[in-house]
C-alpha cells in the first residue's frame, strides 16, 4: 500500500529539461503494463497508453505548453463515459500515479487543460480520455514552489469533520475513532480536481457510505463528470488506509442506500463487527 507516497504526493508541474532515462522509460511502461489489468471497485479495467514527447513544440500541440514546462513524457488512459467507468477510472489511475510517486517520478493529473485530440489514435469505439499526466524528474526550482504550496495546501483542505458525517448527515464527525480519523486522513490528502474535495461520507453502524456533493456549475463545459474521478481517487485512498491498518472491509453498492439530496450515493464499505462503535 501506496501511504508514505499518499502522504508524499503533490502535483508536479514544473520538470527538468531533460530525457527519461531508458532504465525509467522500462521502469513507467512496466507500471503501466501491469495496470492493465487493474480492475477498478465497479469491475472496469482502464487502457494506458504512454507518450514520450520532450520537444516544447510537441507539449505545445498537447495544449499543456507554459503550464506544465519540460515534461519529457506523458501518459493517459481510455475508458467509457459512464459513472461506473469514471469512478473506475479515477482509482486505477491513482493507483498509478502512487506507485510512479514511490519511483521518485513526478506527475500531475491533468483532466481538462490539454487537446484530447493528440491522443485520438489511442481511442477507438465508445472510448474516451478522461485525463492523462506528465511523468518526469521534478525540477529543483520547484522547491520554493513546493513549500509555498504544502503552506497554502493545508488551509485549503477540508477538515475531516467538514466531509465525514454520522447518523443521516445529521452530525459532524467527531474524530473519536482513532483509526477512523487516520484513514480519513488518507483522503483528506487526495488530489480533485481544482482541489474541489467533494467526497462526503456517511458513517452508520460498521458501514462507511460514500456520496459526491457535486461542485454547482463546475467544468460544465467538459463532455463528462469529473468528479467521479474523484471519487474513484477517494475510495483508493481509503482503501490503502484500512489495508494499512488491517482492518477488514467489504466494499459494494447498496441496492436501497439512503438518499440525501443533492448528494449523489456512490458505494459502501462494510468493516468488520464492532471496528465502529
Ligand atoms: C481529476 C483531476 C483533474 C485535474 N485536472 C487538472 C488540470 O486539468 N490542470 C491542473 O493543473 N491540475 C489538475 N488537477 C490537479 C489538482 O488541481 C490538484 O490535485 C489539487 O489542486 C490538489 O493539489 P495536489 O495534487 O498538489 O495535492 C486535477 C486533479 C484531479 C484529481
Amino acid at each position: 500500500m501506496f501511504i508514505e507516497e499518499i502522504e508524499q504526493r503533490l502535483s508536479v508541474r514544473t520538470y527538468q529539461n531533460k530525457s527519461l532515462n531508458h532504465d525509467d522509460e522500462l521502469k513507467i511502461n512496466d507500471i503501466l503494463d501491469q495496470n492493465k489489468n487493474c480492475i477498478g471497485p465497479f469491475g472496469s479495467l482502464i487502457h494506458p497508453f504512454f507518450v514520450v514527447e520532450n520537444t516544447a513544440k510537441s507539449q505545445e500541440k498537447i495544449g499543456t505548453y507554459g503550464f506544465i514546462k519540460n515534461a519529457p513524457a506523458f501518459f493517459g488512459a481510455t475508458t467509457k463515459n459512464s459513472k461506473n467507468e469514471l469512478v473506475d477510472f479515477g482509482y486505477i489511475f491513482e493507483k498509478i500515479i502512487l506507485e510512479l510517486t514511490q519511483h521518485h517520478f513526478g506527475t500531475v493529473w491533468l483532466g481538462g487543460t490539454f487537446h484530447r485530440s493528440q491522443f485520438s489514435h489511442f481511442i477507438s469505439n465508445d472510448l474516451f480520455i478522461p485525463a492523462i499526466s506528465p511523468v518526469g524528474y521534478e525540477d529543483s526550482k520547484s522547491m520554493t514552489e513546493k513549500i509555498v504550496r504544502i503552506a497554502a495546501k493545508s488551509d485549503r483542505r477540508k477538515k475531516i469533520n467538514e466531509f465525514v458525517f454520522m447518523n443521516r448527515f445529521s452530525d459532524a464527525y467527531r474524530e473519536n475513532n482513532h483509526h477512523l480519523s487516520q484513514i480519513f486522513k488518507y483522503v483528506q490528502l487526495a488530489p480533485s480536481a481544482s482541489n474541489k474535495q467533494p467526497w462526503r461520507f456517511l458513517i452508520e453502524d460498521n458501514q462507511i457510505h460514500l456520496y459526491l456533493e457535486r461542485t454547482p456549475k463546475y467544468a460544465e463545459k467538459l463532455s463528462f463528470d469529473i468528479q467521479y474521478l474523484d471519487m474513484g481517487i477517494a475510495i483508493y485512498h481509503l482503501e490503502c488506509g484500512m489495508i494499512d491498518l488491517k482492518i477488514d472491509y467489504e466494499i459494494k453498492v447498496l441496492n436501497n442506500p439512503y438518499i440525501y439530496h443533492p448528494l449523489e450515493y456512490i458505494i459502501s464499505f462494510t468493516l468488520h463487527e464492532g471496528f465502529i462503535s
